[in-house]
């Protein structure tokens, strides 16, 4: 009998069945055979929240969450922050190598003709509350660029979706900067298609009266290496929700907005938002330790720490920590560092965390830079969003071109009634009471 197969023996029946075990895994389809009777349906697994169900097989990012590790299409994440720009790393993950120096210009070329805007998305901003928060606006300016893009629904034509890619990853800053000027009460900049990724968008958010914007260079490097740590990362929240609603062949634009308001949640990305709060409340270094105290006893979570997959220190929390000491030597070091500083510490001694492998995630040192470079706490999961767009749309292109994926439906289990009686109006009262 070949090694790599599973035997299960049912004790209600006494059948033996052995299912191979490939990469590790059994296919969940393969213990449906297994049946208390003929007329049962077939055993299934059953896994809240996927903790142990893998839904795809993928080649892009690797994570080892034990030893900290994760690369992008075999690259280790510190090689692409230190050597590479995003739009570089972007390329690697949707096409599966580095771009060559030409195949780069013409990349970069691209998607900075696809940054500007369709006029009436300013009409479409204007209807937002003077203080929407810019997640918000984020995620719906994302999905009403489906009415504007109808040809974006031909989604099997490789073509077509290549360059409804450029025209997200291209698009994205542009939103994100118009809900920021939005919120702030400025008018909108238009791209300037000789800035870079990062500088064009610096460009868009904070440009004044001055006739061309010149970005500080080691804040728009900063912001680019930042969104080289956030473009992709396995199946998390967001990307799994992406996956799923395009595996209805939904448009990408439907679809990048749902991954979106996965990712606005502050159990996801938006946890570097909470970290500012968090980070304000605790108010001194003095408060780090009855702070953890009161999480210690169930008061709360420590934003910032903890990750399903990472049980070691998350490498991209390293990196943030080095990038972030640059930018401080430009904008002067934002004080909540010393707080988060001693929290980590403490946080790190401690048997409740050490037990638990809670270590800082890329959210918890993320938003001190971020509020060190001028942006507001609530920009901060728009921050997150633009390069993990690159990664989603990786992802899709992925799911819709193979040939094993089918439109996501996953099974529940029935713990309901069995079929009742129907109660008209005039009985629902006594047969509530009665019931109760
Ligand atoms: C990321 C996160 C959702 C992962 O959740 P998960 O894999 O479902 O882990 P669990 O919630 O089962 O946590 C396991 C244990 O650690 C505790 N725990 C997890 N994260 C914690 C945190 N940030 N602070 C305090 N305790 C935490 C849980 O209470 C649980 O304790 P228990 O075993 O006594 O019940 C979770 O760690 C979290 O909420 N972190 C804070 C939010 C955050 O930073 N999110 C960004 C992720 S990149």
């Amino acid at each position: 009998m070949p090694d790599n197969t599973l035997t299960i023996t049912d004790n209600r029946t006494g059948q033996v069945y052995t299912v191979p075990i490939e990469n590790g895994t059994i296919r969940a389809m393969n213990l449906r055979q297994i049946k208390a009777d003929p007329e049962d349906f077939g055993l299934m697994t059953y896994d809240p929240a996927f903790m142990n169900t893998a839904s795809c097989r993928r080649a892009i990012p690797y994570i080892d969450g034990d030893r900290g590790i994760l690369r992008y299409r075999g690259y280790p994440i510190e090689v692409l922050a230190e050597r590479c720009t995003f739009l570089e790393v972007a390329y690697l993950l949707l096409f599966g190598e580095l771009p060559t120096a030409s195949e780069l210009k013409t990349w970069v070329h691209d998607i900075t003709h696809h940054t500007m805007l369709h006029e009436t998305t300013k009409k479409f901003m204007e209807g937002f509350r003077y203080d929407a928060h810019p997640m918000a606006m984020w995620v719906s300016t994302v999905a009403a660029m489906s009415s504007s893009y109808p040809d974006a629904r031909n989604v099997k034509n490789a073509e077509n979706r290549l360059l409804q890619i450029k025209r997200l990853i291209g698009k994205v800053p542009s939103i994100a900067a118009m809900s920021y000027r939005y919120n702030v009460g400025f008018p909108y900049v238009y791209p300037d298609n000789d800035l870079s990724y990062t500088e064009n968008f610096m460009n868009m958010l904070w440009r004044m009266v001055e006739p061309k914007y010149v970005a500080n260079p080691v804040l728009s490097r900063a912001l680019d290496i930042l969104f080289v740590l956030h473009a992709d990362h396995e199946q998390n929240c967001g990307t799994a929700t992406m996956r799923t609603v395009a595996s209805a062949e939904t448009d990408p634009y439907l679809a990048t907005a749902s991954a979106a308001a996965a990712l606005a949640g502050p159990l996801h990305g938006g946890a570097n938002e909470e970290v500012l709060k968090m980070l304000d409340e605790i108010g001194s270094k003095d408060n780090v330790y009855p702070y953890i105290k009161r999480v210690k006893e169930g008061h709360g979570k420590l934003m910032g720490f903890g990750h399903r997959v990472y049980k070691n220190y998350d490498p991209r929390a390293k990196i943030i920590k080095w990038t972030a000491e640059q930018v401080f030597e430009v904008t002067g070091r934002n004080a909540k560092l010393d707080i988060a500083l001693e929290l980590e510490r403490i946080a790190l001694e401690d048997d409740y965390f050490v037990k638990r492998k809670l270590y800082p995630n890329v959210d918890f040192y993320s938003g001190i830079m971020y509020q060190a470079m001028g942006f507001p706490p609530e920009m901060f999961t728009v921050l997150f969003a633009i390069p993990r767009t690159a990664g989603w749309l990786a992802q899709w292109q992925e799911l819709i071109t193979d040939p094993e994926q089918k439109i996501t439906r996953p099974r529940q289990i029935y713990v309901g009634h069995d079929q009742r009686e129907f109660v008209p109006m005039e009985k629902r009262n006594a047969a509530a009471a009665q019931a109760r």
